[in-house]
């Protein structure tokens, strides 16, 4: 992967029972899965993330519900929704990302490619800024 965010589809199975999504390591996912958390009770007026990762990459899929998700590199910004269960946002390292506009419903499945390591986040975005221009 490039280091640019990416939709990325997941492989979706409906039958009559009932609808499965699935993402595997290595295969939609484009890392080894290390780690996954999800959030959710989320209210509409909170923003959640506002840091960025040296080391992890990501991939965020909101399961239920709908949230935003602001992406910044050292000079560009974008915003995804994210409102459906079968696609997922590639996030690399180093990339500033926020989260916000939860829907009361939402469930934002995160997916890692490292353990959780608070010494690789950083959360002032002026030392993002100094770091990703380095
Ligand atoms: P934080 O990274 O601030 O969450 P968000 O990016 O969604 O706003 O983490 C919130 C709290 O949860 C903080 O106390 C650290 C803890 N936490 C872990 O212990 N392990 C983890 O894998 C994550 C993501 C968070």
């Amino acid at each position: 992967m490039d280091n640019k965010c990416q939709v990325i589809e997941l492989h979706k199975v409906k039958g009559e029972k009932g609808n499965i999504v699935i993402a595997e390591g290595n295969l939609e996912i484009p890392f080894d899965i290390k780690r996954i958390f999800y959030i959710y009770e989320v209210s509409r007026d909170t923003m959640r993330g506002a840091h960025a990762n040296r080391n992890s990459e990501f991939v965020l899929i909101c399961v239920k519900g709908s949230v935003k998700v602001k992406i910044k590199y050292a000079k560009e910004e974008e915003i995804y929704t994210l409102d459906v269960e079968d696609k997922g946002l590639y996030i690399p390292k180093m990339v500033w990302k926020e989260m916000y506009d939860f829907s009361e419903d939402a469930i934002l499945l995160c997916i890692s490619s490292k353990e959780y390591d608070p010494q690789e986040y950083i959360r002032e975005y002026d030392k993002f800024l100094q770091e990703v221009s380095l």
